[in-house]
């Protein structure tokens, strides 16, 4: 189906602990942002695309990208949820309808495989309620306690990993952060205020490799697997 795209950049990155916000770092020979940003520009399906930036942002001007007609921009908030929201009345602004899909991914996801986009898109398209990329977690979990030792062994095949993009439709989603806003519930991905509204969203499978760039050995990690 055909969609729209926000990505929230508006982050510092204080995990990084770099000179400057994450999405900005380079990874072979581009900024991250710009390798994030090319997947959904790339799209024969995207109807158009709205970045968050932060206000000050002197980044994003330097890039060569900061041109492009396709991209729109948002003002970044606190949180990463007040830059979603920013961004989806901005959608509003240019025309996206209630009923659209809209894909939220994050900026510090540099390595979106096209397959899993189209996976999710393919998947999701006559979905009620809409859905994620995840990945089903991998190691043994344990819930601690707070002395650090364990309490339990949790049940693995029930725990996924929530990754972006998150696809919901415009209309559905600015009402579940709003509510959750008003509630003060702690949202931090699209699909957990999806949740908080009682919806279901649907878990598809992606690759573990669109990891979030996070702390400096996620970019390490990354960058050497680029090079090969
Ligand atoms: N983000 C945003 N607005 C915020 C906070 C985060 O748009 N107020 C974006 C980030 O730029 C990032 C994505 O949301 O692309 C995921 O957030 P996270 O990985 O937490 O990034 P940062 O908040 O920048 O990093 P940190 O939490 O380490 O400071
Ligand atoms: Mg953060």
């Amino acid at each position: 189906p055909a969609f729209w795209a926000v990505i929230p950049a508006a982050g510092v990155g204080s995990r990084m602990r770099a000179d400057r916000p994450k999405q900005y770092l380079t990874l072979a020979g581009r900024s991250i942002l710009e390798h994030t940003l090319e997947c959904f520009l790339d799209h024969p399906h995207l109807l158009g695309l709205v970045l968050s930036l932060a206000a000050d942002d002197p980044y994003w001007p330097q890039l060569p990208c900061a041109q492009d007609p396709r991209i729109q921009r948002a003002n970044g908030g606190a949180e990463r949820v007040d830059s979603v929201f920013n961004a989806l009345l901005r959608l509003e602004e240019l025309g996206a309808q209630a009923d659209d899909w809209v894909l939220v991914h994050d900026a510090a996801r540099p390595n979106l495989a096209r397959a899993d986009l189209d996976n999710l898109l393919g998947a999701l398209a006559n979905d009620p309620v809409g859905g994620l990329l995840a990945v089903p977690a991998r190691d043994t979990l344990k819930r601690a306690g707070e002395d650090g030792r364990v309490r339990e062994t949790i049940d693995r095949s029930v725990v996924w990993q929530a990754y972006t993009p998150q696809m919901f439709r415009l209309g559905a989603l600015q009402h579940a952060l709003a509510d959750a806003q008003v509630a003060g519930v702690a949202v931090t991905d699209e699909a957990s205020a999806m949740e908080w509204a009682g919806q279901a969203p649907r878990l598809i499978e992606g690759r573990a490799d669109n990891l979030k760039i996070t702390r400096p050995e996620d970019l390490q990690w990354l960058a050497q697997r680029w090079k090969q």
